[in-house]
């Protein structure tokens, strides 16, 4: 199993590449970056676990050899937002990065699975579907917008409430996309049920949809959410990769092409988002199969999910328009 991170020098991709190494699972792994990556490279590399760690920068085809032969590559690659900002406001910079390095996936891995954490995840995942296509490589199966962060936030407010010691144990579907409305907790749908005094649901579904903005906030312009969402997306690479290697039952939202993936044409129909996060069954081909919450949401759930398809959707048509048209 080689795993790549690109912008593995990032407050995301080093400790998110720290993770990646003390996992049994990856033999080789690869840290692409445009800078610093020889150093990072060189500091994990003397931890005792099995994956041999590699560095590249863009001299000498470093991206083609990071990329080569990957099983898995993981993408926090671009500028993170400062206080103000929204995630939209990143697009102007990170549509470019991301469209450029799914090329080289493109190219060099195309059968890899591919999970995007650039922001604005709305935007990016459209924009690295539609270079999949043009490259004739798109499997939707193997292409994943990351919204466990907003899934681990969910479990972590709610265990605020409940009281609940072990806040992880409890399956909470976040679905939607990932940036302020577009975010959409299912609280009825927890399991095991949760109980929300209803004084205090609007709050929580408000504290889960602006959740980056609390760190963002409190970094005060030293960027966004970097730790929590290198433990996010080491938990869902590490699904991934148990998923590939056969393990059963592995199901975790994420941001997928509804169209593509199995169970997704009747979600793709209620919402009218060509891309949309619900929770997915994985296996080793990827995604395997949608799993439809959305039309099982309560009344308070469904308003949410209004408020959400229309700013999803241009989201989406903005991505898909950047790789057709250009910047
Ligand atoms: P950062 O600035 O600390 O790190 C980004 C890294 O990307 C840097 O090391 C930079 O050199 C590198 N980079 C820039 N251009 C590159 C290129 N063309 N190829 C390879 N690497 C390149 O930022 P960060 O805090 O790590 O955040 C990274 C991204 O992740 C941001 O867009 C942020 O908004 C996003 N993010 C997403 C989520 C999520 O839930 N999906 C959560 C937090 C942050
Ligand atoms: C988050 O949810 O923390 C990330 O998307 C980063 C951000 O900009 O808030």
């Amino acid at each position: 199993m080689k795993a790549c991170v690109a912008g593995a020098s990032g407050g995301i991709g080093q400790p998110l590449s720290l993770l990646l190494k003390a996992c049994p699972l990856i033999d080789e792994l690869a840290l692409y970056d445009v800078v610093n990556t020889p150093g990072v490279a060189a500091d994990l590399s003397h931890i005792s676990t099995p994956a041999i760690v590699t560095g590249y920068l863009p001299k000498d085809d470093g991206m083609k050899q990071a990329f080569a032969g990957c099983d898995i590559v993981v993408i926090p690659a671009g500028i993170p937002r400062k206080p103000g900002m929204t995630r939209d406001d990143l697009f102007k910079i990170n549509a470019g990065i991301v469209r450029d390095l799914i090329k080289g996936v493109a190219e060099s891995c195309p059968k890899a699975y591919i999970l995007i954490i650039s922001n604005p995840v709305n935007s990016t995942v459209p924009i690295a579907a539609e270079v999949l296509k043009q490259a004739g490589v798109f499997d939707p199966k193997k292409l994943f917008g990351v919204t466990t962060l907003d899934v681990v936030r969910a479990e972590t407010f709610v265990a605020g409430i409940t009281g609940e010691k072990s806040p992880s144990k409890t399956t909470i579907p976040v679905i939607g996309g990932h940036s302020g409305e577009t975010i959409v907790p299912l609280f009825s749908q927890a399991k095991p049920s949760v109980n929300i005094p209803a004084e205090k649901l609007d709050a929580l579904v408000n504290r889960v949809q602006f959740g980056g903005d609390e760190v963002v906030k409190a970094k005060d312009g030293a960027g966004s959410a970097t730790l929590s969402m290198a433990y996010a997306g080491f938990r869902f690479a590490e699904k991934v990769i148990k998923a590939a290697k056969g393990e059963k039952g592995i199901v975790e939202p994420s941001y997928v092409y509804l169209p593509g993936v199995s169970g997704g044409d009747s979600i793709h129909k209620t919402t009218g988002c060509d891309f949309f996060s619900v929770p997915i069954e994985l296996g080793p081909s990827g995604a395997e199969k949608a799993i439809d919450v959305v039309s099982s949401a309560n009344e308070h759930e469904k308003k949410l999910l209004e408020a959400c398809y229309s700013g999803l959707k241009g989201n989406i048509t903005k991505g898909v328009e950047f790789v057709a048209n250009g910047p």
